[in-house]
């Protein structure tokens, strides 16, 4: 059943040729990276997205990586998201008309000084458009710090949305851990003007509940297990499992950590299961371990691109049907595509 599936994927990618180019999320199953043209984490798919020339761009991934691509294509180009299910539960975390109400509350809290908003890519184009509107950008896991000084040298302040794990490790980084405060737009007690005002740095209460249930106990037990083991994070971890490990990064720099290592090296991979099977593939001379067993790690938005919807999406296309276009409203397409386009350019 599967070589008869992956007989017509191919097939229909033969029919498209040049119309059609595929990038594919460090962490799509092997169903879907075997048939990419890119793999990548999101801040490189953006920038493939940017520079391909086909008439479509059918993206495994989810649903805000899709509408970036669609940001930052021409306009005679077309996304395709195999399944529309395929929805990152973070970026529903922080709703723009959410985000306005928290906006009004958070900058009345601080009236005399400029906060700029940065949204992680991790969202909707409403919010990157929102951002883009108060002088904002958009940031990945792998600029984050960048985006965070671009942001200073404009403003007073930073509003992260939604991420709070990213925004508090990027905040480590750059030594700003004491002028952190939390806003929790679902708790009264949660919102506290009196901490905005004394801060610098106002996270967003939003967390993907992939990373955030890595914890230090994964890593005590793979280093009881594995002397050797050396633990890579994503910064979508929580502060004190980032602080645990030997290193943290993107996907991007997780897989070329990895790349990197010499024969015999042990590195456990704390993020999104799939990638961690990618690496095992793709390195077989290194001793490559998920940093919480097998299973338990893996993204629901991300395992909604399945192969028959990749199958079913590419036939239509070779019958002359467009299914499943992801199409940003165009009055947000212009502000998103600014918080893209400075982001692409710190
Ligand atoms: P990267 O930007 O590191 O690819 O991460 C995307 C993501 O969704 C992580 O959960
Ligand atoms: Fe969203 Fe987390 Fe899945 Fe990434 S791994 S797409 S942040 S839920």
């Amino acid at each position: 059943e599967t070589s008869e599936r992956t007989e017509r994927i191919e097939a229909a990618l033969e029919e498209l040729g040049d119309d059609v180019v595929i990038l594919g999320h460090n962490y799509q199953r092997q169903e879907i990276v075997e048939h990419a043209d890119f793999i990548g984490d999101s801040y490189q798919l953006s920038k493939e997205a940017a520079n391909a020339d086909a008439e479509y761009v059918i993206f495994g991934g989810v649903t805000f990586m899709a509408e970036s691509a669609d940001i930052i294509t021409d306009d005679d180009q077309t996304v395709i998201l195999p399944s529309m299910e395929a929805s990152c539960p973070m970026a529903g975390m922080a709703e723009a008309l959410q985000v306005d109400a928290a906006w009004a509350e958070i900058t009345a809290a601080t009236p005399h000084e400029t906060i700029i908003p940065i949204t992680y890519m991790n969202s909707y184009a409403d919010l990157k458009a929102f951002c883009a509107s108060q002088g904002g950008l958009v940031c990945t896991s792998s600029n984050a710090h960048k985006a965070f000084e671009y942001a200073f040298e404009k403003g007073d302040k930073v509003l992260f949305l939604p991420d709070k794990h990213l925004g508090e490790n990027t905040a480590h980084r750059l030594g700003m851990e004491d002028a952190i405060a939390e806003w929790d737009p679902w708790d009264p007690e949660g919102k506290d003007a009196a901490a905005v005002a004394e801060s610098d740095i106002i996270l967003w209460d939003g967390y993907c509940q992939v990373h955030e249930r890595f914890t230090t106990d994964h890593i005590e037990q793979v280093r009881d297990s594995n002397p050797d083991a050396q633990v890579i994070v994503h910064p979508e971890c929580r502060r004190e499992v980032v602080e645990a490990a030997d290193k943290a990064g993107s996907t991007a720099e997780i897989c070329r950590t990895v790349e990197e290592a010499d024969p015999g090296d042990t590195w456990a991979i704390g993020t999104e299961i799939h990638l961690t099977e990618h690496l095992q593939r793709w390195h077989p001379d290194v001793n490559v371990l998920p940093l919480c067993g097998d299973a338990c790690m893996d993204c629901n938005a991300m395992r909604q691109i399945d192969p028959n919807y990749l199958t079913w999406v590419l036939e239509e296309l070779v019958a002359g049907r467009e299914r499943n276009v992801i199409d940003v409203a165009p009055e947000e397409k212009e502000l998103a595509g600014l918080a893209l386009e400075r982001m692409l350019e710190i």
